[in-house]
């Protein structure tokens, strides 16, 4: 997709053993499966914004590691998260992607119902079985955590603190305003590419001149700076030398979403949040991915869009300007994930030499191959 090309003094330091990542990282069931239990099934992901469930009540359902997982807003106005299965025999409990709850989840199956905070309110029948309690039987929670307002969930027992694991970023984006942002657009995109090979895209703009004339036009292809270069967190701005965002008619189309400063009013910033967040701040508008792997070469993919909620019903709110540029930057990018996949599966395939423009994917890989390996 974008950014970062090599943070400026390492530019031409590039050790000669940074290479793409072998096959089977790409291929491999049995790595895939590593990922969804090592990375997917501990760390924290981010899976939306509060502004998509602003009612008490309103929930969505979001699959994590093979787990269907319900994220709601309670009586209480709380964000809450449980595992969408019933303490009775199992039961999916909501089986649509998003809606609004009344004031219980009941089961479809036998009607055991929860309340909002997962407490089992009603069990028809079981008070005559001995030694019942509904107090034993709440829906199993998830730990939920807001990051920059964003929605934050893991699967582990005994989750690392997210403040802990975000630390390196502590106020890097305050002055961006993203808690009180609102979303305006998702639009969801299924790829036949391996989840990586999303994150090694979006973090190098070597490929920009060939897959995006139309970005290249914006921001020059050899532009980025980076200022995280190393970790988990990755990445950083490009100027935009040409119009005054990235939108179709280089206008800008909202009002700004912060209190930006004026030097960043002429930049994109591009942040790689490992393991499922790419983080991209322009000067009227956010557009985060969630990346969810399906499959070793099966990837879901949600692109929201968030606005300064003050901008939203005001005539110079011009919202699509910006979703379309980056759907069609989006599918660019996509098409040319799918074709290293395909590439990448063949039997003659074997790890090519990062250029100097790729650093950030390099460092990426490294990132992934120790929690791969960590004990
Ligand atoms: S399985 Fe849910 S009430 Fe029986
Ligand atoms: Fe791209």
């Amino acid at each position: 997709m974008n950014p970062t090309g090599a943070p400026r003094k390492a530019a031409e330091s590039l050790a000669p053993a940074a290479t793409t990542l072998p096959q089977g990282y790409i291929v491999s069931k049995e790595v895939f499966a590593k990922e969804q239990e090592r990375i997917f099934s501990s760390q924290w992901l981010c899976v939306g914004h509060p502004t998509q469930i602003g009612n008490a009540g309103d929930y969505f359902v979001q699959e994590v590691a093979g787990e269907s997982l319900i994220i709601l807003r309670d009586q209480k106005r709380e964000l809450r998260a449980f595992y969408n299965v019933c303490r009775h025999r199992g039961t999916r409990l909501c089986q649509d992607k998003a809606g609004r709850l009344r004031r219980v989840i009941q089961c479809p199956y036998h009607a055991w119902s929860y309340g909002l905070d997962g407490r089992l309110l009603a069990a028809p029948h079981m008070d005559s079985v001995a030694g019942f309690s509904k107090s034993n039987y709440s829906l199993q929670p998830v730990a939920l955590r807001l990051w920059e307002g964003f929605i934050f969930l893991n699967l582990a027992q005994h989750p690392e603190p997210i403040g802990s694991v975000f630390a390196p970023l502590a106020a890097k984006f305050t002055h961006w305003n993203l808690p009180k942002l609102k979303c305006a657009r998702r639009i969801e995109y299924a790829l036949k590419a391996n989840w990586k090979l999303i994150f090694e895209n979006y973090s190098e703009c070597y490929h920009c001149p060939l897959v995006h004339p139309a970005l290249s036009k914006l921001t020059p292809y050899d532009s980025a700076e980076n200022d995280l270069c190393e970790g988990p967190f990755l990445g950083g701005f490009m100027p935009i030398t040409k119009g005054n965002s990235l939108t179709m008619s280089g206008n800008a189309c909202a009002l700004p979403v912060g209190d930006i400063a004026a030097e960043d009013h002429h930049r994109v910033f591009y942040y790689s949040i490992f393991p499922n967040m790419l983080l991209s701040l322009h000067p009227d508008y956010v557009m985060v991915h969630q990346i969810w792997p399906q499959a070793p070469d099966r990837t879901l993919i949600f692109c929201d869009w968030f606005f300064h909620s003050d901008a939203f019903g005001r005539a110079d709110f011009l919202p699509e300007d910006a979703v379309a540029f980056w759907d069609m930057t989006n599918r660019q990018d996509w098409h040319v994930c799918e074709l290293s996949q395909q590439g990448i599966a063949s039997r003659v395939y074997s790890p090519g030499p990062y250029s100097p423009r790729e650093s950030i994917p390099a460092a990426w890989d490294r990132e992934y191959l120790s929690v791969m390996v960590r004990k």
